[in-house]
């Protein structure tokens, strides 16, 4: 049989992949049994996808790749319990319209990590508990979303308390991007030893790695891994994409005389940045335990649409016929 990812890799950590029901047919899903061994739902786990009203959930497509997993003996990763964004329209008001209490949202947290950690108790093996809780800029620790403006910080520690319940053999990580950017790191530190100095359950960080051919260099890696490692915590690279354009540089359409295509330099830029982060991942592999990538090819990747429209990425290993790129064959190579 054709090695994949998972084989390769066999000796150092399960090799994840973001998927939608759609992905798991077809061309698409025979590339995912022969490369990955593990999945993550990219949005069917979400609050707004899956609980769509106060009484109503909607577990369809996350059954679907829950089950496509269990038939074919891949880990499951569950994302997310608890993040300010794709949240369901009613979550934060009363039936008058009007913002809810601290009592009432911490209750509708309870009952939703209730519900949906419940439902995959034993099927999902770690959780994305809380997702982008710190903040960009270093005015606050916090990001000050509705979560936080109306439950102060409890919500985080509440969040893996409630999830520890629910199922106490599941692994529950903090989720963030911009880990390795020293200022963000420090903060998300200083939450994560609150966390560990409390005893709250928490198991690890996940790295998302919305990385790009410009950043993290080697040493802000390698420091990240280790700073939140220090702390007893696991590490998972939760998100891997490596995109083609500056992260800050490109949030707005291309102008004239730019282009997005997949020129041999940005091919080689990638195939560095990738070559480089994986030999990292390996030397920390006693405390990174999986390594995720955020869409299974350039076919479709999440960055053709974000933050604009109409600029095609090749952020991943596989391109859009879904054939190893040259950066693929740079991460088997060790
Ligand atoms: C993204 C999905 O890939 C998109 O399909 C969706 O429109 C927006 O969310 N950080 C996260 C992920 O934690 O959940 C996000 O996924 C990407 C950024």
């Amino acid at each position: 049989a054709v090695q994949g990812l998972k084989d390769y890799y066999k000796d150092y950590f399960p090799i994840g992949v973001a998927v939608a029901p759609r992905s798991l047919q077809g061309d698409q899903a025979e590339l995912i049994l022969q490369q990955f061994n593990s999945l993550t739902p990219e949005n069917a786990m979400k609050m707004g996808p899956i609980h769509p009203e106060p009484d109503r959930y909607f577990w369809d497509d996350a059954d679907a790749i829950v089950q496509f997993a269990q038939e074919h003996g891949l880990k499951v990763r569950g994302h997310n319990l608890c993040w300010h964004e794709q949240t369901p329209p009613w979550l934060f008001t009363d039936a008058q319209g009007d913002t809810v209490t601290k009592e009432v949202l911490l209750q509708r947290l309870k009952d939703h990590i209730d519900a949906v950690v419940t439902r995959y108790k034993g099927k999902i093996y770690a959780w994305d508990v809380v997702n982008e809780a710190i903040a960009d800029d270093s005015t606050q620790l916090l990001r000050n979303s509705a979560w936080y403006q109306i439950c102060g910080e409890e919500f985080i520690t509440k969040a893996f308390e409630w999830a520890h319940e629910a199922d106490p053999d599941a692994q529950l990580y903090y989720n963030d991007y911009n880990t390795e950017r020293p200022e963000k790191r420090e903060r998300i530190y200083q939450l994560l030893k609150k966390l560990v100095d409390a005893g709250v359950p928490i198991h690890g960080v996940g790295l998302q790695g919305h990385w790009s051919i410009y950043e993290p260099t080697a040493a802000e890696l390698r420091t990240a891994i280790e700073r939140f490692s220090s702390l007893g915590l696991d590490v998972q690279v939760t998100e891997l994409d490596v995109s083609v354009y500056p992260w800050e540089k490109f949030r707005r359409p291309l102008r004239e005389g730019e282009s997005d295509a997949f020129t041999a330099e940005r091919e080689q830029q990638q195939l560095e940045q990738y070559k480089q982060v994986f030999a990292i991942f390996r030397e920390h592999k006693d405390v990174l335990t999986s390594v995720t990538f955020w869409n299974i090819s350039d076919r479709y990747s999440w960055l053709d649409h974000y933050p604009v429209e109409g600029r095609k990425n090749y952020p991943l290993l596989f391109d859009e016929n879904l054939k190893p790129k040259k950066a693929y064959w740079e991460v088997v190579k060790f």
